[in-house]
């Protein structure tokens, strides 16, 4: 830069790109997108193999490790993980200081955030045996937090983890048992819910990991870190997708009622939820396991009249030109929302959901970020547009 400085009150050139649309920030080996050939792997598996055969906590070990488990490595893994789904009693607490109505996404903030007050060893970012335990800490007790900041909010007790089911039976135990009894999760809910959990695990530099490294470059722990990622989640254009989807379908009420809905779309009334995609330029290969798992989960809880919505926009839009020449498709949130609602989830919980998803995606990019010796704090420039030097005028001088 400093060559290029014609004066001394010149800043040099400066890259600007708000919103980093052409800038990569770090390097990566974790996740591969090809947006415009609809493709995802991770660490090289296609989204569709892991999301046909793989488990949430397999995939999440791929994601964190890099390679597929044997049979001895993903036993020890689970259990591992099943070791760390309670929380501290102090947290119980904590939790039940949040307001009667708070949002679930609000506390799972709060409480992310505070686990690292719990755990002071975390501080110890550079010890690898530290990272891998807040790791295991961090996967295992997401869904329990998850689903104590719903029954919080619902003025429900808490449900205690059942380690003798899978991570996703158990989550679901955790928000829905209701009695004393033994939940048992239908296994069509439960692996679905773990194939959604697989195709959320990681999206390389989307928003929230963006945020989960850049905080973690600061050498903070990772509970601090994750609670930022969690932080970005929250807002409506990244977590908050599928709940704008249901609330459009709502809105338009019935099938007859999607043309003229499309018509005042394209008359720039607003926009379709859950259609188009920074990235992707071409379906959205997430949306397409969605849309099978979509009929597989209605077979069990019955069809929800708003898939008939969706099902019939989806066929209009994808013949339009204006959708065609935009290169607009459905998304990953275009059926997930209709997915959860079918399942008893509320709207609140939606992100909350995305974020128990997104732990391992999260954790392996804090992960890769630390050992990375070409990192650094991430602290971008800016072009200052403001006024150049002037003098400190007495406040009666004042125009
Ligand atoms: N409906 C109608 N028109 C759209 C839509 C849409 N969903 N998305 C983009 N367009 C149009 C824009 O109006 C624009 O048209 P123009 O060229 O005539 O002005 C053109 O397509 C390009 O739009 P951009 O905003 O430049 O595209 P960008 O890549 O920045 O936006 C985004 C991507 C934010 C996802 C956008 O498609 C959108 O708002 N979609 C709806 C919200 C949504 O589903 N978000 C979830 C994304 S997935 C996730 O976060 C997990």
């Amino acid at each position: 830069f400093r060559q290029i400085k014609v004066s001394d009150d010149d800043f040099g050139l400066l890259g600007y790109d708000p919103g980093f649309l052409n800038t990569a920030s770090c390097k990566s080996s974790i996740t591969f997108i090809d947006g415009d050939r609809g493709i995802l792997r991770y660490r090289g598996y296609p989204i569709e193999q892991l999301a046909e055969h793989s488990t949430f906590l397999e995939t999440a070990y791929l994601l964190i490790k890099g390679e597929l488990p044997d049979q001895e490595r993903l036993a020890q893994w689970t259990y591992n993980i099943r070791h760390h789904t309670m929380t501290h009693s102090n947290l119980v607490k904590f939790m039940d200081g949040f307001r009667y109505d708070a949002h679930p996404m609000g506390i799972l903030v709060g409480t992310v955030g505070a686990l690292s007050t719990f755990y002071p060893d975390a501080k110890d970012i550079g010890n690898v045996d530290s990272r891998k335990l807040q790791i295991r800490r961090l996967i295992g007790k997401i869904p329990t937090l998850a689903a104590m900041s719903f029954r919080h909010s619902m003025g429900f007790p808490y449900v205690q983890p059942d380690n003798d089911l899978s991570f996703s039976g158990n989550f679901l135990s955790m928000m829905f048992r209701m009695t004393e009894l033994r939940y048992t999760p239908n296994p069509v809910l439960e692996r679905a819910l773990d194939v959604l959990f697989i195709l959320h695990a990681d999206h390389e530099q989307n928003c929230s990991t963006n945020a989960v490294r850049a905080v973690g470059s600061s050498g903070v722990d990772p509970y601090t870190a994750v609670a930022a990622g969690c932080a970005a989640l929250y807002g409506p254009k990244h977590g908050g997708a599928n709940e704008a989807v249901i609330r459009m379908l709502m809105e338009i009420g019935s099938v007859d009622r999607v043309p003229e809905f499309i018509k005042s779309v394209k008359a720039g009334s607003g926009r379709l939820m859950g259609f188009g995609h920074r990235v992707y330029k071409n379906y959205d290969p997430r949306a397409k396991i969605i849309k099978k798992i979509a009929f597989e989960v209605f077979e069990e809880t019955g069809r929800s009249p708003l898939l008939d919505i969706a099902l019939e926009l989806e066929k209009i839009a994808l013949e339009d030109d204006y959708f065609i020449s935009r290169k607009l498709y459905p998304n990953v949130d275009f059926y997930s929302g209709l997915i959860y609602q079918a399942m008893g989830f509320p709207m609140d919980m939606f992100p909350v959901l995305f974020a128990i998803g997104r732990i391992p995606g999260w954790l392996s990019q804090w992960s890769e970020h630390v050992r990375d010796t070409d990192q650094k704090i991430a602290r971008p420039r800016q072009i200052y547009l403001g006024e150049g030097e002037r003098d400190w005028v007495a406040v009666d001088s004042r125009p």
